[in-house]
Order: C-alpha cells, then sequence, then structure tokens
C-alpha cells in the first residue's frame, strides 16, 4: 500500500510546489491511471513513491510518503526499489545496459535473483513483451517503442509487487500500446500486482484501469474509480484535460435528456450508449 500524508514538495530550484497537500492512498492490487496537464505533477508523485523524490532531486519536503510500510525518507531507492519497478519517462535515461538481455540480466543479479530462476523470468519477461527476437540486439540499434518494451521486460523480470510506469506507451504505435495495457491488466488480475501508469492517451487508459487519478497544478482534482471521475469530465475540460471522445459525447447527449446511463469506457459500452440515444 502507498499513503501519503500533507505531504507537499518543492524542487531546491522550483519557484512553487510541485506537489502540494497530498493526501492519498493506493491500495494494494489496485491498477491506478494519472493524468493531468503538462507540469501538473504526474512525474514527481512516481518519483515521490519511488524514493526518487527527496533521494535523487533534494527539496522542501513536507508531510510523509509510506510504500508498503517504508517511510521513504528513512529508506534508501534501493529498499523502495525491491517494493516498486520503474519504467521512467526518459528510457534512454534508464538504461544500463548496451545489450537488450544485458540489460534484464542486470536488475536480476542487483536483487540477488537465484541463478537457476534466471533464464526463465527473462524469456518470459520477453514473451510476454513481444520482443524474444531482440534478445541479442544492441540497445544502440532500437527504436524507441522497442526500448520502450525492454526497460518494460526489464521490471517484469523482476516481478515487483508495485509498478510504476511513467508514460509507458509514448512511443509505442496503438497496437503495442494495448498489448503493454492488456498485460498490465493480465498481471493486475492474476497476480495482484499494484499498477500505477501515467498516460497521455486517457481512452486507452479507461479500458483497463480500475481508478483515475487526476492531478492539476500539483493538487489531486479527482481521485476514483473511472466511471465516478468520468462523471466529472465537465470539470476536466474546463481545465484542458482531454476526456475519451465518447464521454464528451456521453455529456452531450445526456444534457439532451437522450441517454440516462453511466458515460461509457468502452466502444461495446459506446455503441449501447448510441442505440439508447436513437430509440
Ligand atoms: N528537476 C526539477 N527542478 C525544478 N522544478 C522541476 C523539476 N522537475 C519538474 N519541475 C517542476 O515541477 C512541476 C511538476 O513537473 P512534473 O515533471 O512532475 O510534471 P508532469 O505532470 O510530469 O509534466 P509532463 O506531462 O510534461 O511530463 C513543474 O512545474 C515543473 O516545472
Ligand atoms: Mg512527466
Amino acid at each position: 500500500m502507498i499513503e501519503m500524508k500533507d505531504f507537499s514538495f518543492r524542487y531546491a530550484s522550483g519557484k512553487r510546489n510541485a506537489l502540494n497537500n497530498l493526501n492519498l492512498t493506493i491500495e494494494d492490487g489496485d491498477f491506478v491511471g494519472i493524468i493531468g496537464n503538462s507540469g501538473a505533477g504526474k512525474t514527481t508523485l512516481t518519483y515521490a513513491i519511488n524514493g526518487i523524490v527527496p533521494h535523487h532531486y533534494k527539496g522542501d519536503f513536507y508531510g510523509a510518503v509510506t510504500v508498503n510500510g517504508l517511510d521513504t525518507v528513512d529508506s534508501s531507492p534501493e529498499q523502495i526499489a525491491a517494493h516498486v519497478g520503474s519504467v521512467f519517462q526518459d528510457v534512454d535515461a534508464q538504461m544500463v545496459a548496451s545489450m537488450v538481455e544485458d540489460e534484464l540480466l542486470f536488475g536480476l543479479e542487483n536483487f540477488s535473483v537465484p541463478r537457476e530462476e534466471i533464464e526463465g523470468r527473462v524469456a518470459e519477461a520477453l514473451e510476454q513483451t513481444g520482443i524474444s527476437a531482440l534478445r541479442h540486439r544492441d540497445l544502440d540499434t532500437l527504436s524507441g517503442g522497442q526500448k520502450q518494451k525492454v526497460a518494460i521486460a526489464a521490471i517484469l523480470a523482476l516481478r515487483p509487487r508495485i509498478i510504476l510506469l511513467d508514460e509507458p506507451t509514448g512511443e509505442l504505435d496503438p497496437q503495442s500500446s494495448e498489448q503493454i495495457y492488456s498485460l498490465l491488466a493480465r498481471l493486475n488480475r492474476e497476480h495482484g500486482t499494484t499498477i500505477i501508469a501515467v498516460e497521455q492517451k486517457i481512452g486507452l487508459l479507461c479500458r483497463y484501469v480500475k481508478k483515475l487519478l487526476v492531478l492539476e497544478k500539483g493538487e489531486v482534482m479527482l481521485h476514483g474509480p473511472v466511471r465516478e471521475v468520468l462523471e466529472s469530465s465537465g470539470r476536466m475540460e474546463e481545465s484542458g484535460i482531454h476526456v475519451p471522445r465518447i464521454v464528451s459525447l456521453h455529456k452531450e447527449l445526456s444534457g439532451l435528456g437522450l441517454v440516462h446511463s453511466s458515460a461509457p469506457v468502452s466502444m461495446d459500452e459506446a455503441e449501447t450508449m448510441v442505440r439508447e440515444a436513437l430509440q
């Protein structure tokens, strides 16, 4: 479980708090999508969970953040990494090896995973992300999207209880993006892995996550089950946060009294909504 109590953070060179007075709980087994405008504090929130804030980025830290009971201020990023696997927004900065296989091995050896388990875990993570064929390639020769998959595979191989991803599909085409999210949803469903993903593609997010967390100017604007948050799509649009087109359509149709159901989160539900409106 992740808990933030009266948590604020201001970067040493920051003019205002990047995150301001957050009181937030993320339960074990949750699947949370984080959205918000550029500069809203999404990346900083991921840093506060994996300990990069305040251990790498110094600043004014108020309140408390705990991850599975570890206080992030008192614990090292390495201790926190035993609980949380992170895929960063800048995947290039995350890479430590020059070959795909070594990138996965590095983490496994670092966490002292028993020798006899290593091959199985590498093969499985490569297979899950659909990059088994890239196993012996130099990272330099890969596209941005392929590197993103390597970064995700390297984290999956560690089998952390919490996976934190910052725009993991930024370089991926729609098909690969769906594959990654359906894989994350499967890990969440079958293994109870807690997943926290920052994502620009809100339509994609809504099809997979259980909860949405909307940040605005360092504060939580909305946090709750996807459907509940989408009920406030008007507030999100006023702040310039994109909502899925099917949700805007739902708002218009319900405003006209043509539909009475809650906002759709999938294409099937959108179809049902349109049928209702046309009746
Ligand atoms: N290293 C830093 N030093 C000083 N201020 C920073 C630093 N990194 C981020 N900030 C500031 O903190 C605030 C939150 O930034 P953050 O990167 O968390 O936003 P974000 O929601 O991830 O944005 P984006 O969608 O562009 O990735 C912004 O005002 C940003 O300018
Ligand atoms: Mg960011």
